[in-house]
């Protein structure tokens, strides 16, 4: 009950009175009865008494505290851990081989000239900087794409991979009511929480099988073609996160029949392009392959992963559309969507990405850089798999560590292996047994390797 106190504010000098001594012979608690109502009521006008009613109750004590993020939580609980042996395998993020946060060489190059250069910071336009949208459309459909000489793609500059998802699914949950949008069991740990946000119903379709520790691809299509014609399928670009299990080539073509054949509108999420192989190309060909056969597209850029660009928040959303008509609408739409969100975006990052992309030495060095990165990922792979394979005595097949790709690898820990990990090893990764080998030295392999095998044999 807000009655702890009661102070009175008044110009008059009868303001140090007692609310009782004001009101006498007509005393009115109708403030406090009031108050029983609403304990939220701060202030009451008697006459030329005005009556301030301070409460220890808060306004907003109905307010739960919410969960730690399953993903950005484990960075926190990392940091209060000090043991010396932790190691962080969370979040997605490129370590070195020291483990420490990775500046790329050219971004740092790009910025001294952007430096020099000295440009303004006037607002952008609502769509973004003009030569970003243009270089990240050019990276992912392919610079001599017809979609894009046909000006049939609406791209928007977007709060990087999340941003730009947010964006889309706004735009579902406006044009294409009750339309669902189908996720892959599992998935990345903001996705649902992305369409619940934007109010667009959802459902998994299968895809991890844990008994193969491998792609369930029956199950996957079997359950695109059950959903409701007309479907969006959010599908992973390159890298599927978390799993690293990506279709084959093959694959990737049934996955599109199947599309095609129920309507549905493919919704690519590439947030590692160049980050998984080393090459941009290779990385865009799924996203490449849908719209070259003809089918309209949507796909959510990220620059965090393959420029190391994680605080700048850039990315960008596209939609390939059948004209450049149906464009030119859908992007003046998303600008309508985002301008009440956040206005317009942040711009350093989209110079960082468009001076790189715009000049050949800098792209050239970026490629390079790239490859640097997907190598070093791709070495601390083997080498745990070896690490596992030595070590363990048991027979367990660990080859499940070398057959999935980019940063993330799934380990099929349950959760209460991976508290575990957590808890005995201090190895922080997230609950669904998901590991970033970017955050991982070849140094720590076997360190690692011990704890993965401690977990899994000896708890259930
Ligand atoms: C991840 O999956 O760890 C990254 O994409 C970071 C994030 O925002 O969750």
């Amino acid at each position: 009950m807000a009655s702890t106190l009661l102070s009175l504010a008044s110009a008059t000098p009868s303001a140090s009175l007692c609310f009782h001594e004001i009101n006498k012979g007509k005393l009115n608690l109708g403030c406090i009865n009031k108050e029983k109502t609403n304990p939220f009521i701060k202030a009451k006008s008697f006459g030329r008494v005005s009556m301030v009613v301070a409460s220890n109750v808060s306004h907003f004590e109905g307010i739960t505290m919410a969960p730690p993020d399953p993903i950005l939580g484990v960075s926190e609980a990392f940091k209060a851990d000090d043991h010396e042996l932790k190691l962080n395998l969370g979040v997605g993020a490129y370590r070195t081989e020291e483990l420490q946060p990775y500046v790329l060489d050219v971004v740092k190059k790009a910025d001294k000239l952007l430096l020099e250069k000295g440009e303004n910071l006037e607002y952008l336009p609502i769509e973004g900087l003009a030569a970003f949208n243009k270089v990240t459309a050019e990276l992912l459909f392919g610079a001599d794409n017809p979609v894009i000489k046909q000006q049939r793609v609406a791209t928007v500059q977007g709060l990087s991979g999340t941003g730009s998802l947010r964006l889309a699914a706004a735009l579902i949950e406006r044009y294409f009511p009750g339309a669902k949008v189908l996720i892959s069991s599992p998935t990345w740990g903001n996705h649902k929480n992305i369409f619940n946000d934007a109010r667009v119903p959802w459902s998994e379709y299968r895809y991890y099988d844990p008994k193969t520790v491998g792609l369930d691809f029956e199950g996957m299509i079997a359950d695109i073609k059950a959903a409701p014609e007309g479907s969006f399928i959010l599908l992973h670009g390159c890298a599927h996160n978390p799993t690293g299990i990506d279709p084959t080539p093959e694959q990737w073509g049934v996955i599109a029949d199947v599309i095609q054949e129920k309507n549905h509108i493919p919704f690519f999420d590439i947030a590692y392009q160049g980050f998984a192989s080393g090459s941009l190309d290779t990385d865009a060909a799924s996203v490449r392959m849908f719209v070259a056969r003809g089918m309209e597209v949507i796909a959510a850029q990220s620059y965090s992963k393959n420029l190391g660009l994680y605080a700048e928040r850039i990315g960008a959303i596209n939609v390939v559309c059948s004209s450049p008509e149906a464009a030119a609408r859908v992007k003046s739409q998303l600008k309508r969507i985002a301008r009440p969100m956040y206005s317009n975006p942040p711009v350093h990052g989209a110079r960082i990405v468009a001076n790189i992309v715009g000049d050949s030495a800098l792209f050239k060095e970026w490629n390079a850089e790239m490859e640097m990165m997907a190598g070093r990922i791709k070495n601390v792979r083997h080498k745990l798999f070896d690490s596992l394979s030595s070590k363990d005595k048991s027979g367990k097949d660990w080859s499940f560590v070398l057959k999935q790709i980019g940063m993330f690898s799934f380990t099929g820990l349950n959760k209460a292996q991976c508290d575990n990990m957590t808890n005995k090893w201090h190895v922080y990764m997230t609950k669904d047994g998901r590991i970033s080998l970017a955050g991982l030295s070849l140094a720590k392999c076997e360190y690692l390797a011990d704890a993965i095998i401690d977990s899994y044999h000896n708890v259930s």
